[in-house]
C-alpha cells in the first residue's frame, strides 16, 4: 500500500528527463529541442487561454450574471493567480515536461500523479474537443458570410443532430408549423440540427451527420505539432500577435458605443446569477499552465516558466475585464445569449459595423486555432512524462527520430479530440472541461504545501506568508456573513431532501475548508497555496452533481487503468525493488 504514495525525487525526475526514454520497444533516442524563451512562453500562455471562453462563452455568462459578470472574471482571476504561483514554484524546481503530473508525482507520489495525469486528460484533450467544436461553429458562420454554405449535416456533432430533431419533432407533434417555429429565435439551433438530421444522407437507417471543420482542423495542427516545436512556437507568436489586437480593437472602439444606462443595475440576478456563468469564465482561463509542458523545451526554464505563466494571466485578466465591461455596456445584457457575442455587438443589433464584426468572426477562428495548438501539443508531453515512468507503455514517450517529437502520443491526440469531437456536446464537455482543470489545480496547490522544501533549487518560490491564523479568520467571516445573510439557505442545506445529492459537492467542501483551517492553525501552511486549494475548491462545487458524477466516474476508470498496468510497470516501483523486471 505504501508504495502507492511513494514519491519521486526531483533529482530522480531530472535524471529521468536528462536521459530520456532511451529503452523499450518502440522509444526513440531523441531529445526535445530547447527552443523557448520568456516571451515565447508568455505568447505561448496568451494563445493557450484567450480562446472560445471569451469568444464565446462569455455571452451565456453575461446574459445570466449581467454587467456584475466582470466581477466573475476577476475572481477566477484571482483563484487562478493562486495556482499560477504554485504552478509557477513547481514549474521551476521541476522544469521537466508532464505539469501537474509530474509535481504530483514529487509531492504526493505516484497514486496521486497517475489520477493527476489521467485527470488532464480532461482539461487539453476533452478540452480541446470544445474548442475544436467551437471552432468549427465559427467558422461555419464566416464561410457562410463569404456566401460558402457547408450543409448542416457536415457542420455539427451526431448527439446535437438527434436532439434537435427530437425536439422539433416534437413540437411539430402538437400542431405547430414549421414556418412558426422558424420565427422563435430560442429553436434556431434546434431547427439547424433539425435540417442537419433530415438532409444528412443514410447508410441504411443511419443518418450521416459529422462535424467536418472540426475533423480537418484538429487533423491540421495535429501535422503542425507533429513536425516540430519550432514550427509550432513561430505559427503560435504570429497567431497571438493578431489576436491580441483584435480584442484590443473591440474594447477601444467598442468603449465609443458603451452607453452606461445598460449597466443599471449591474448585477440585476444578484449573486446566484453571477455564479451561473463560472463553468464557461473559468474555461475562458484555462490554459496558463499549459506552458509548463514545454519545460524541457525551454532555454531557461527556471526563469521563464513562472514569468510567463503570471505575465500571461495578467494580461489576459486585463483584456477579459476590458472585454466583459464592454460588451455588457455596449448591449443590454438580456440580448447576449449568443454563441458569437464579441461579433453581435457590433452587427445591427449593436454598433452596427458589419465590417468589424467580420473582423472579429476571422480572429475569433485565429484565437481557437491557437489554442488547440497549444492544448494539442500539451497532452502528448504530459504522457511522455508518463511514459518514462512507467505508468504508460514506452510507445508512448517514442521521440521521432527526425522531427524529435512525441509522435506516437501526438497522433493518439489528435484521434482522442477529432472522434469524440464527432458526437460530444459543447456544454458537456465544456464543463467536463472545467471540473478537471480545476481538480488540477487543487491538487497542485495543495503540493505546494506538501512539497519537500529541502528538495529542487527552483529560483522562484510562493511568498510565504503565514495562514496560522488568516485562515481560519478569513472561513470564520466567510462562514459568518453566509450564515447571516441566508439563514434559510443555510438551514435547508442540511435537510435531507430530494434535492440531497446536488449537494454532496458543497459538503465535500465543508469538509474540505474545515481540513484546510485546522491544518493551517496548526502547521502554520503558506497561505497563498491554501487559498488556492479553498477558491478552485469552491468553483468546483458551482459545477453540478451531474457533472461531479461524470467526472468521477471517469477517475474511476483511470484507476481501473493504473491498477491494471501502471502500478506493475512502475519504474519507481521497480527501482525499489518492489516488483520484478518488467
Ligand atoms: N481558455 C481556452 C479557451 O477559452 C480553453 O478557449
Amino acid at each position: 500500500m505504501r508504495q502507492l504514495f511513494r514519491k519521486k525525487s526531483i533529482e530522480l525526475i531530472h535524471r529521468d528527463a536528462e536521459a530520456g526514454f532511451s529503452e523499450g520497444e518502440g522509444a526513440g533516442t531523441g531529445k526535445l529541442l530547447k527552443e523557448l524563451g520568456a516571451l515565447d512562453l508568455t505568447a505561448f500562455g496568451i494563445a493557450a487561454i484567450v480562446g472560445a471562453g471569451i469568444f464565446s462563452t462569455i455571452g451565456n455568462a453575461a446574459f445570466s450574471g449581467g454587467p456584475a459578470v466582470v466581477f466573475l472574471f476577476l475572481f477566477t482571476a484571482i483563484a487562478c493567480g493562486f495556482s499560477a504561483l504554485c504552478y509557477a514554484e513547481f514549474a521551476a524546481r521541476i522544469p521537466v515536461s508532464g505539469s501537474a503530473y509530474t509535481y504530483a508525482y514529487a509531492s504526493f507520489g505516484e497514486l496521486i500523479a497517475w489520477i493527476i495525469g489521467w485527470d488532464l486528460l480532461m482539461e487539453y484533450a476533452i478540452g480541446n474537443i470544445a474548442v475544436a467544436i467551437s471552432w468549427s461553429d465559427y467558422f461555419t458562420g464566416l464561410m457562410a458570410g463569404y456566401g460558402l454554405r457547408i450543409p448542416e449535416y457536415l457542420t455539427m456533432d451526431f448527439v446535437t443532430a438527434s436532439r434537435g430533431m427530437e425536439r422539433i419533432t416534437e413540437l411539430l407533434a402538437t400542431g405547430a408549423s414549421l414556418t412558426e417555429l422558424q420565427s422563435r429565435p430560442e429553436l434556431f439551433g434546434a431547427l439547424e440540427a433539425y435540417r442537419a438530421w433530415t438532409t444528412a444522407p443514410l447508410f441504411g437507417s443511419f443518418h450521416f451527420v459529422c462535424d467536418l471543420p472540426a475533423l480537418l482542423i484538429t487533423i491540421a495542427i495535429t501535422a503542425i505539432v507533429f513536425f516540430g516545436i519550432r514550427e509550432s512556437k513561430r505559427a503560435s507568436n504570429v497567431l497571438v500577435g493578431l489576436k491580441i489586437l483584435v480584442i484590443l480593437l473591440v474594447i477601444i472602439l467598442g468603449a465609443f458605443f458603451v452607453n452606461p444606462a445598460n449597466w443599471q443595475p449591474f448585477a440585476p440576478n444578484g449573486a446566484s446569477g453571477v455564479l451561473k456563468g463560472i463553468s464557461g469564465v473559468f474555461f475562458a482561463y484555462i490554459g496558463f499552465d499549459a506552458i509548463s509542458t514545454t519545460a524541457e523545451e525551454c532555454k531557461n526554464p527556471q526563469r521563464d516558466l513562472p514569468r510567463g505563466m503570471i505575465a500571461a494571466l495578467v494580461v489576459c485578466t486585463i483584456l477579459y475585464a476590458g472585454v466583459a465591461l464592454v460588451l455588457t455596456g455596449m448591449v443590454h445584457h438580456s440580448k447576449l445569449q449568443v454563441g458569437d457575442p464579441l461579433a453581435f455587438v457590433f452587427g445591427p443589433a449593436g454598433a452596427n459595423m458589419p465590417w468589424l464584426a467580420g473582423v472579429i468572426a476571422i480572429s475569433a477562428v485565429i484565437a481557437m486555432t491557437t489554442v488547440l495548438l497549444v492544448f494539442q501539443l500539451g497532452q502528448p508531453r504530459i504522457w511522455m512524462a508518463m511514459s518514462r515512468d512507467g505508468l504508460l507503455p514506452p510507445i508512448f514517450s517514442a521521440i521521432h527520430p527526425k522531427y524529435r517529437t512525441p509522435w506516437f502520443s501526438t497522433i493518439l491526440t489528435g484521434l482522442a479530440v477529432a472522434v469524440p469531437a464527432q458526437f460530444m456536446n459543447l456544454t458537456e464537455v465544456t464543463d467536463l472541461t472545467s471540473i478537471g482543470t480545476l481538480f488540477a489545480f487543487v491538487l497542485v496547490s495543495g503540493g505546494v504545501l506538501f512539497l519537500d522544501r529541502e528538495q529542487g533549487t527552483g529560483r522562484f518560490q510562493v511568498p510565504y506568508v503565514s495562514g496560522k491564523y488568516l485562515v481560519p479568520g478569513l472561513l470564520a467571516v466567510v462562514a459568518g456573513s453566509v450564515l447571516w445573510t441566508q439563514p434559510d439557505a443555510v438551514r435547508a442545506f442540511f435537510v435531507f431532501d430530494a434535492e440531497w445529492a446536488s449537494r454532496i459537492p458543497m459538503a465535500f467542501y465543508l469538509v474540505l475548508a474545515l481540513v484546510m483551517g485546522v491544518l493551517s492553525f496548526r502547521k502554520s501552511l503558506s497561505l497563498i497555496p491554501v487559498l488556492g486549494v479553498l477558491t478552485c475548491g469552491y468553483l468546483m462545487t458551482e459545477l453540478g452533481a451531474t457533472n461531479w458524477f461524470r467526472f468521477g466516474l471517469w477517475l474511476a476508470v483511470g484507476l481501473i487503468c493504473y491498477f491494471l498496468y501502471g502500478v506493475r510497470k512502475s519504474k519507481l516501483g521497480i527501482l525499489h525493488g518492489l516488483h520484478g523486471p518488467v
